[in-house]
């Protein structure tokens, strides 16, 4: 399951990208906007954000990842990565995208609208979706993450 999600900013990328995903037989949950009425970008990270961060059915899992584009992606990607467990990366090129998932292994994929060109972003996302991550020394980084995240909600830090 994929859940997208975007403001008006995104709007027009957001239903290429969805259209892209169903022709791959990939089961996408659209979480708006749907028109391109002025929106505020946290409404929409959050939905997005909120379902990865728990998962649909449980903890977060592989099959939870998320794609939220706003105009830069720059304010979907501070939003997203409010939630615990969701790594959102704001990708501006295929090898970003890779990285994105090899080392960092990125649950959410973060998009601009306003930056990219839709032919572009068509590979950036397919690129990520293809990709494995590594784990090894990346893991240890994300565990690192992990135990931030807690040290922040215990008001340890
Ligand atoms: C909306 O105009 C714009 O600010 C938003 O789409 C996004 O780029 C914010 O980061």
């Amino acid at each position: 399951m994929i859940f997208i999600g975007s403001d008006h900013g995104g709007l027009e990328l957001k239903e290429v990208i969805k259209a892209a995903l169903i022709s791959r037989g990939i089961d996408v949950r659209d979480c708006g906007t749907d028109n391109s009425d002025s929106v505020d970008y946290p409404d929409f990270a959050e939905k997005v954000a909120r379902a990865v961060s728990r998962g649909e059915a449980g903890p977060c899992n592989e099959a939870d990842q998320g794609i939220l584009i706003c105009g830069t992606g720059i304010g979907m990607s501070i939003v997203a990565n409010k939630f615990p467990g969701v790594r959102a990366a704001l990708v501006t090129d295929e090898f970003m995208a890779q990285m994105a998932k090899q080392h960092n292994n990125a649950n959410v994929l973060v998009l601009g609208g306003r930056v990219l060109a839709a032919e572009m972003a068509v590979k950036m996302v397919n690129t990520w979706l293809d990709a494995a991550y590594e784990g090894g020394r990346h893991q240890r980084r994300l565990d690192k993450i992990s135990q931030l995240e807690e040290a922040v909600r215990g008001g340890e830090l």
